[in-house]
């Protein structure tokens, strides 16, 4: 399929899927101001799409859920990420993903959160290759051959298990595979393993050249990202929490001034404030220790926005620490 992917220059530099960091405002500041190859959505649960709507007997376009699968223009190529083991849901979400105009559809076949687990989901997916592949296949279902389907995963379950499990998900029909540089027991506890990357590059090869393959874990800067990707094979790196407190990542800029950080938290400040329906406002509270610091007072500052209890505090406090930084 020609999609997005065949025509990102190589080596590529995408933003990871981050719950409650990487969210429609967050993602809207980092689009305007060091723009990913590709962005991706938070990971939305495929199951809680379907549901709400068979339940509430809605139209698509009504469901509240659609509040994670905002984005703006300036982020695509954008892909929106989803978590089911059932096909039935996943084709669904695959679908509506389509309807909405997005570039992509990502699985996620990673995630080690119990609750994502317990339903067979996320890095459950590892332990049951059968089911991996009618979820991938269900999804290709679902985008009509109209837009590209991609995964995520890990290197295992509870040891190295990439030589049976990759090839499984390489033998589908999919665009791009991203693989987090760790197992689901090592969660992110251990540094990545880059060392391994040279032997999925080959498996890659092996099994499915025409997979694009993404590495992923620990890398915090662009020049980082190329350095490895070009030492090693890899097509693209994606990067997650070297985002935090730096939208300039992917412009490659790491030496932003203590003013510059208060300014752009307020503009995701203003961004969050828009969106429809509002998200709880204590997720922004993740934000501040990264933004706020490097001057005298910024502890203080810390702790005023803290303290706050309403989203509307926030804009007036960090106007007036701007012009004193
Ligand atoms: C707060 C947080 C939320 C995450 N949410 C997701 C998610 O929704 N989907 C996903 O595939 N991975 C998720 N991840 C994993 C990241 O995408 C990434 O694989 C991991 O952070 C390692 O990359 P890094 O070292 O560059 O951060 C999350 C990680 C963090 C820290």
């Amino acid at each position: 399929m020609d999609s997005f992917w065949n025509k990102l220059e190589k080596p590529f530099f995408v933003l990871a899927p981050m719950a409650d960091v990487t969210d429609p405002a967050y993602r809207r500041l980092i689009a305007e101001t060091g723009k990913p190859d590709v962005s991706w959505t938070e990971f939305v649960s495929a199951d809680g799409l379907f549901h709400t709507r068979e339940k509430k007997g809605m139209k698509d376009e009504e469901n509240p859920l659609l509040r994670d699968l905002q984005y703006s223009e300036a982020e695509r190529p954008i892909v929106a990420q989803f978590f089911s083991s059932t096909p039935e849901m996943m084709e669904y979400a695959a679908s509506l993903a389509l309807s909405l105009g997005f570039d992509g559809v990502d699985i996620n076949m990673g995630c080690p959160d119990r609750s994502i687990e317990k339903q067979g989901a996320g890095a459950a997916h590892m332990k049951n290759p059968a089911r991996a592949k009618e979820v991938i296949r269900a999804a290709i279902k679902g985008v009509q051959g109209k837009i590209p389907v991609s995964v995520k995963t890990r290197l295992g379950y509870n040891r190295f298990e990439y030589e049976e499990w990759l090839p499984q998900v390489l033998e589908e029909d999919i665009a791009a595979l991203t693989v987090h540089l760790r197992t689901r027991k090592e969660m992110s506890l251990v540094p990545a393993h880059w060392e391994l990357v040279p032997e999925l590059v080959a498996i890659r090869d092996r099994v499915n050249p025409s997979v694009l393959l993404l590495a992923n874990g620990d890398v915090k800067s662009i020049s980082e990202a190329r350095e490895k990707a070009l030492a090693t094979g890899l097509d693209g790196v994606m990067l997650g929490r070297g985002i935090f407190g730096n939208p300039w990542l992917f412009a490659d800029r790491t030496d932003a001034s203590p003013r510059e950080k208060l300014e752009a938290l307020l503009k995701l400040v203003q961004y969050f404030s828009l969106l429809t329906p509002p998200k709880h406002f204590a997720i922004l509270k993740k934000h501040f220790k990264a933004f706020v610091n490097g001057f005298d007072g910024a502890a203080e500052l810390r702790g005023k926005l803290m303290d706050t209890t309403e989203l509307s505090e926030l804009e007036p406090l960090l106007k007036e620490a701007i012009p004193l930084v």
